[in-house]
């Protein structure tokens, strides 16, 4: 069995990292946290292929088998589905000693912590992350959010879950696709934090893609580690967490451009990380060459390498960035990496981009 603890004062809370544990969430609820009532808040998807474990031992614990679906993906981020479980929990007769266990992707995390966070002004949340991109990263940190037609992520909250209870197996079932999405925030976390690690994936990359027991219990393991490490120290984005952002300064107007269903969170991560190293480099913030490395791996990974259309779609990316929500005073906090495993920010002016490529 592995932890890893996030530390947070009296918000502090413990990260399960074990293959099968589905089935003993239930009993460590009610036997560590003193729960006694639980709603179970998936997607029909992921229900159908992971929650009769989980269920099963929310049952065995008397903690009973409310269950609320919601649409699959980022179809759920929004606040009329918000509204909906709402409804349901009220239904249900759900109080403030109720703990809502979310079951599903980084889409389901999100959704399930903002209705944690806003319920009865905040109950408990529980992720069991089913993604690799939720185990390593939406599940860890307590940001949560819904979408806004302007946007996404524009509304949302900072509520850290109770527990986080991650069981690697579930993995066996995700598409190679959002397997590959996923392993894009692995590879940023080593890039920004740990040069030893990152040398670690280039050695061990198929074998995490084949998910082999070990190296994938390694490779989630040392990613939450970092996460939680990180959060444990700017738990608001005052300063340190901002550096959890590689990548997605032009992986978010990537998503914008191509539009969300195109192209998943991840691939949009890896091409923007490739961007931000080569503009690294072309504005010599790094000692050495970094971007090669970062590009080769990414590739073995499988993940594409730069948006399709962008010498047409330039501006309209740079435009994207231009409205992001993290430009302040007409100057955009850029992650650039000063060597593999560190990383500063900058403020670089929207034109400042157009000294990068892919
Ligand atoms: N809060 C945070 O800190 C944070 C961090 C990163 C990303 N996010 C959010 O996470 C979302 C992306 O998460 P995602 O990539 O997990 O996408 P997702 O939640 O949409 O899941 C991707 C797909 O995988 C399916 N799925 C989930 N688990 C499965 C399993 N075990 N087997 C088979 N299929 C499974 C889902 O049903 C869905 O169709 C975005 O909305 C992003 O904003 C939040
Ligand atoms: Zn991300």
């Amino acid at each position: 069995m592995s932890t890893v603890q996030v530390m947070l004062a009296d918000r502090s809370y413990t990260i399960r990292i074990q293959r099968q544990c589905l089935r003993e969430l239930g009993a460590v609820l009610k036997g560590d946290h003193g729960v006694s009532r639980t709603v179970l808040m998936t997607t029909r998807r992921v229900a159908r292929l992971h929650a009769p474990e989980l269920r099963a031992g929310l049952e065995d614990a008397g903690l009973g088998g409310a269950q609320i679906e919601v649409p699959d993906g980022e179809a759920a981020k929004t606040l009329r589905v918000a509204q909906r479980v709402y409804d349901q929990l009220i239904e249900l007769g759900a109080d403030r000693g109720t703990f809502l266990v979310g079951l599903g992707g980084g889409a389901l995390c999100d959704l399930m912590g903002f209705v944690a966070s806003t319920f009865l002004r905040g109950i408990a949340a529980v992720q069991v992350p089913t993604t690799l991109l939720a185990q390593v990263d939406a599940s860890v940190g307590g940001k949560t959010a819904v979408n806004h037609a302007r946007g996404k992520n524009l509304i949302g909250t900072f509520h850290q879950p109770r527990l986080v209870w991650i069981d690697p197996a579930a993995l066996d079932t995700l598409p190679v696709r959002e397997f590959r999405a996923g392993m894009a925030e692995v590879v940023k976390v080593a890039a920004i934090w740990d040069a030893a690690f990152f040398a670690w994936l280039e050695e061990s990359a198929e074998a995490v893609l084949r998910r082999q027991p070990e190296p994938l219990a390694h490779a989630i393991r040392r990613a939450v580690e970092i996460k939680a490490e990180v959060v444990g120290l700017d738990e608001r984005e005052l300063g340190l967490r901002a550096l959890l952002n590689f990548g997605h300064t032009m992986g978010h107007a990537i998503e914008a451009v191509n539009g969300y269903r195109r192209i998943r969170h991840g691939e949009a991560v890896a091409m923007g990380m490739i961007f931000a190293a080569r503009l690294s480099e072309s504005l010599a913030v790094v000692a050495s060459p970094v971007s090669e490395r970062i590009a080769n791996l990414l590739a073995r990974i499988g993940l594409p390498a730069a948006p399709p259309d962008w010498r047409e779609q330039r501006q309209a990316h740079l435009h994207a960035i231009a409205v992001d929500k993290k430009v302040r005073d007409g100057a955009i906090g850029m992650v650039l990496l000063e060597e593999i495993g560190r990383a500063t920010v900058r403020p670089i002016p929207p034109e400042g981009l157009l000294a990068g490529e892919f």
